[in-house]
């Protein structure tokens, strides 16, 4: 579609920033806090890169006066944090941890008064340890009770303050990586419980929804979902079926549960073909259709092109997570898809695809089929970036990552998507989970690495200047 006038963005359009507690808070047991999952996980050797973790990270915990004036410098109209729940509940449940909700009281305030609309993530991750230890984490229904007791305590305690919610952080990324490759806690490769811990995750999902509509009635809820739109290799049909194939596994499994409150039929049929379908109790699909999103929140990083796999083909293999351009693997479900590298679009030295029409393109087809808003909860570049000697960091490769995304959305908006706002990742620099401190996203440059925490000084970077362009302009100066 080309159109003769573009519509603009919308005055109350979300202009945001974003970021997770366990990347960027650190004081990872102060005040009462427990531990969670990743505290400990990071702790054991060869899980991360260069054995980096989130204990310091950027120490936002104790800088985050510092670092709201930043925001509120930058134009800011939205922040997207999430909250630790082991901060909240140390050993996942009980009585609440005053001090824990008081660090995000005093957050919420402060971007409160600088007219900072703040979008509270409930869970990006950080999962209690004791939980884990005491039933399994996301594998046992136990976790469901325990999630809502957390969330509630949440829409109790700051519903009348904050009024853009998100449930789970990318249920899809994170729980592929704790049970089918094996790089998040629990460290888990099989399938099967992936698939069973992943139908909790759906059942915890829809009923903390269910629970926001008592709490807070007048607020807006969603999942995060790590969005990459799927692309066939090439007009052959049989890629063009593993390019369906991998659209309604890797996406629409997903978003269609949410969204829909079932799974997708020929989805399912295949996995009770294979014996990996999760078991759906008598009740499951009531709890699932009372607790449909208000808006689908996307994480947008990049599209994947598939071409097909045979029953013996390549199986799921890990990401790139050095910085090495060209080493990440082809990887797939056999019988299904696997990906291979576009040609027609630039990588990072993540090897991931630089595709702002992808943004256009998924934006269009998650509107069409779901017809819900959408908010953009992340999206943006994973670069190294150089400090200078005079304390700048040029960085013209993400403002013209953002630009051209920022673009995309405008194209979206324009084809008829309802875009409620644009979260960048990230404010400031951050702890990237399996890439330490190297792979920087931030406006603002955090003076740290994997090893030495040093002074975690912040500098804004071009990209900082830029951004507080475009959204004083309301997205027209880009
Ligand atoms: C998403 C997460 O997967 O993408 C973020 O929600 C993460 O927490 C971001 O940092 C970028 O991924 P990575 O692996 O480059 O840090």
């Amino acid at each position: 579609m080309q159109h003769r006038e573009r519509k603009p963005f919308p005055a109350d359009f979300l202009w945001g920033a974003a970021s997770a507690a366990y990347q960027v808070e650190g004081a990872w047991d102060a005040d009462g806090k427990g531990p969670s999952v990743w505290d400990i996980f990071t702790r054991e050797p060869g899980r991360t890169f260069q054995g980096s973790n989130g204990e310091v990270a950027v120490d936002h915990y104790h800088r985050f006066e510092e670092d709201v004036a930043l925001m509120a410098e930058m134009g800011l109209k939205a922040y997207r944090f999430s909250v630790s729940w082991p901060r909240i509940f140390p050993t996942g449940r009980g009585a609440p941890n005053e001090a824990g909700l008081a660090f995000y009281e005093r957050l919420i305030d402060a971007l409160r008064a600088h007219g900072i609309e703040p979008v509270l993530t409930l869970y990006h991750w950080d999962l209690p340890q004791a939980l884990q230890d005491e039933y399994g984490g996301w594998e046992s229904r136990r976790i469901i009770a325990d999630f809502e007791h957390y969330c509630v305590t949440l829409f109790q305690r700051f519903g009348g303050k904050v009024k853009w919610w998100v449930s789970l952080n990318e249920q899809n990324y994170n729980l592929t990586n704790a049970y089918q490759l094996g790089t998040h806690p629990p460290a888990v490769q099989d399938r099967k419980r992936f698939f069973a811990a992943n139908h909790v995750a759906f059942l915890a999902n829809a009923t903390v929804i269910a629970a926001f509509r008592r709490h807070v009635p007048d607020g807006h809820i969603g999942p995060s979902f790590a969005y990459s739109p799927a692309y066939p290799a090439s007009c052959d049909p049989a890629e063009l079926l593993a390019f369906e194939n991998a659209e309604e596994f890797t996406n629409h499994w997903w978003l269609g549960t949410y969204c829909f409150g079932r799974y997708p039929r020929g989805t399912l049929a295949w996995l009770r073909e294979t014996g990996e379908a999760p078991e759906i109790m008598p009740g499951d699909e009531a709890i699932l259709r009372a607790g449909t999103p208000d808006f689908v929140g996307i994480n947008y990083y990049q599209t994947l092109t598939y071409t097909t796999n045979a029953l013996d083909g390549v199986t799921m293999q890990r990401i790139n997570t050095t910085g090495e351009k060209g080493t990440t693997p082809s990887s797939g479900v056999p019988g299904l898809y696997r990906t291979l590298p576009n040609p027609r679009v630039e990588t990072t030295n993540w090897d991931w695809a630089i595709d702002p029409v992808g943004l256009r393109i998924g934006l269009r087809r998650l509107s069409s089929r779901y017809a819900l808003p959408i908010l953009i909860t992340e999206n943006g570049l994973g670069e190294f970036d150089t400090l200078t000697e005079d304390e700048r960091v040029h960085d013209d490769y993400r403002i013209d990552y953002l630009r051209r995304h920022i673009e995309a959305c405008r194209d979206g908006i324009s084809d008829g998507v309802q875009l409620l706002g644009y979260c960048a990742w990230s404010f400031t620099d951050i702890l990237s989970w399996l890439n330490g401190y190297q792979k920087r996203y931030g406006f603002v440059y955090v003076d740290r690495d994997e090893h030495d925490p040093r002074d975690l000084r912040r500098v804004r970077k071009d990209s900082f200047y830029w951004y507080r362009r475009v959204i004083a302009s309301g997205g027209v100066d880009l």
